[in-house]
C-alpha cells in the first residue's frame, strides 16, 4: 500500500528513439517462483521482474519455508521443496496489488495440508474471486470469501481434491492456471476448456519442469502424481511493458524504437496485431525460442494510425494493453471501436471508466460502453488525470503527453512499481520528459 500521491508530469513534444530492453515478463516471473518452489532441486532464474507484484509472490513462498536467493540483477536461485514440502505460513499472505498471485496461489494452496489466508491491497480485495473459488470448491476445496466473493480468502488445509472437467465461463489465464495448479494435487485428471485462447505460460513452464500437460484444441488437462524437476528459466522482456513504448513510438512523428528480447508468445501478441491493423510500422526481428517461449526484437517507427473495429478474438491476447491502445486510438484518424472486453472493468481498476474519464478530460471523444469503448481520434489538450492507482493507466497517460500541447499531470502513480519500476527512467532514455513528484 502506498500512502503518498506520486504524481507524474509528462511534458509534450519529442519523439521516442533508442534501443532498450524492458524488464522481465510479469506472468512468467510469477510462475517461475511458483513452479521453482514446488520443484525438486535448485531452479535458476534470470531476467526475473523485480517489481512489487512478483516480489509479493516471492515473499509468499519464503513465508512458506522456501529458500530463495536474490533477486540480484534479475537472478534468483530457488531451492525447491517438492510438491509436498511447503510449510504453513505464520501469518496471512499479503499479495499486495497482484491478482495473478492471489488467483494462482488459491489453486496451488487448495490441496495443501495447512490452512492459509490470502489478502491484498484495497484494489485486490475488491476484485472478483468466485471465478476461482467456485471451481475449486467443485474439486473439493474448502475456501471462504467475503459475502461479495472477494478476498481475504481463507483456505482450509487437508481437503482431498478431485479432478474436474471445467468449462470456463470467462477467458482467463489466471483461472486456467489456478485449476491446473490445483490439479497437481487432485485425484485423477483435471481438465480446463477455455472459451478463447489465453496466455499459456503455465502450460509451457510445467512442460519445462518435466510435468506433462495435454492440450487438445481449447482443452488442457493435467494428471496428478508427477513431479517437477528444477530447471533454468530465462524470462523474456514483458510485451505488456514494451507496449507503452511501441505505442509511444507509433504516435510520435520521427520515432524509431528498438526493443530487445521481447516475449512474443502468440497468446500475448494481440497488441502487435491490433496496431498493425491500425497501420503501425512494427518489425519483428530475429525471432527465436528461449526456454520454451518465443522471443524477438521489435522495431517500431512512427506512421500515422487509423481507427479500426478491434477484432474480438484479439481481446484476450491483448487484455493488458488496452489502456495504452486507447491512447493509440485517440491519436488515430477516425473511430476505433472495442467490444467484448468487459473484463477490463475488473482489472486493477475499472480500466474502461478510468481511461474514458481521463481521455475526456484531455479533450478526446471517448464513449465507454458496458464491454468496451468508442474513441474518435482527435487532439489532446493538457490537464490532470487520475490513474486510480492503476499502473497501466498511469503509464498510458504518460505516453499520451508525446502528442499533447501542454503537460499532462497524472495522479496516483505509485503502483507503476507493481509491474515496471524503472518505467520513468527508461521512458526518459527514449526521449519522454517525465518528472516525478
Ligand atoms: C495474467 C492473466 C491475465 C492478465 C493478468 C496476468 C496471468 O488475467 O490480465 O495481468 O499472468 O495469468 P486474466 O487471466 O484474469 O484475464
Amino acid at each position: 500500500m502506498h500512502d503518498k500521491d506520486v504524481v507524474f508530469t509528462a511534458r509534450p513534444g519529442g519523439r521516442m528513439q533508442g534501443d532498450i530492453r524492458v524488464p522481465g515478463d510479469k506472468s512468467i516471473s510469477h510462475r517461475s517462483v511458483m513452479l521453482g518452489s514446488l520443484a525438486e532441486g535448485v531452479t535458476e532464474v534470470s531476467g526475473f521482474l523485480q517489481a512489487e507484484d512478483c516480489l509479493a509472490t516471492m515473499a509468499a513462498f519464503r513465508a512458506m519455508g522456501v529458500e530463495i536467493e536474490g533477486p540480484t540483477e534479475g537472478r534468483l536461485r530457488i531451492h525447491g521443496v517438492g510438491l509436498h514440502g511447503l510449510k504453513p505460513p505464520a501469518a496471512p499472505l499479503d499479495l499486495g496489488n497482484s491478482g495473478t498471485s492471489m488467483r494462482l496461489l488459491s489453486g496451488l494452496l487448495a490441496g495443501q495440508t495447512f490452512d492459509v489466508t490470502l489478502t491484498g491491497d484495497s484494489s485486490l480485495v475488491r476484485r472478483p474471486m468466485r471465478r476461482v473459488t467456485e471451481p475449486l470448491r467443485a474439486m473439493g476445496a474448502r475456501i471462504d470469501t467475503t459475502e461479495a466473493g472477494t478476498a481475504p480468502l481463507h483456505i482450509a488445509g487437508g481437503s482431498r481434491l478431485k479432478g474436474i472437467d471445467y468449462a470456463m465461463p470467462v477467458a482467463s489465464a489466471q483461472v486456467k492456471s489456478c485449476l491446473l495448479l490445483a490439479g497437481l494435487y487432485a485425484e485423477g485428471k483435471t481438465c480446463v476448456t477455455e472459451p478463447a485462447p489465453t496466455r499459456d505460460h503455465t502450460e509451457r513452464m510445467l512442460a519445462g519442469f518435466g510435468y506433462p500437460v495435454a492440450r487438445d484444441g481449447n482443452r488442457v488437462c493435467i494428471q496428478s502424481g508427477g513431479k517437477l524437476s528444477a530447471t533454468r528459466i530465462d524470462v523474456p522482456a514483458d510485451i505488456s511493458s514494451a507496449a507503452f513504448f511501441m505505442i509511444g513510438a507509433a504516435i510520435s512523428p520521427g520515432s524509431d524504437v528498438f526493443l530487445r528480447h521481447v516475449g512474443i508468445n502468440p497468446t500475448r501478441t494481440g497488441v502487435i496485431e491490433i496496431l498493425r491493423e491500425m497501420g503501425a510500422d512494427i518489425e519483428i526481428l530475429d525471432p527465436r525460442e528461449v526456454g520454451g517461449e518465443p522471443v524477438a526484437d521489435l522495431r517500431i517507427r512512427y506512421r500515422e494510425l487509423r481507427g479500426i473495429r478491434i477484432p474480438e478474438h484479439t481481446v484476450p491476447l491483448a487484455i493488458d494493453e488496452f489502456p495504452a491502445l486507447f491512447i493509440a486510438a485517440a491519436c488515430a484518424t477516425g473511430e476505433t471501436v472495442l467490444t467484448g472486453a468487459e473484463e477490463l472493468r475488473v482489472k486493477e481498476s475499472d480500466r474502461i471508466q478510468a481511461m474514458a474519464d481521463g481521455l475526456t478530460t484531455l479533450g478526446i471523444d471517448a464513449r465507454p460502453t458496458p464491454d468496451g469503448m468508442v474513441i474518435r481520434g482527435g487532439s489532446f489538450r493538457g490537464g490532470a488525470v487520475d490513474s486510480r492507482g492503476d499502473h497501466r493507466v498511469a503509464m498510458s497517460f504518460s505516453i499520451a503527453a508525446l502528442r499533447a500541447p501542454i503537460p499532462i499531470e497524472i495522479h496516483d502513480c505509485a503502483n507503476v512499481a507493481t509491474s515496471f519500476p524503472n518505467f520513468v527512467e527508461l521512458a526518459r532514455t527514449l526521449g519522454l520528459d517525465i518528472e516525478v513528484s
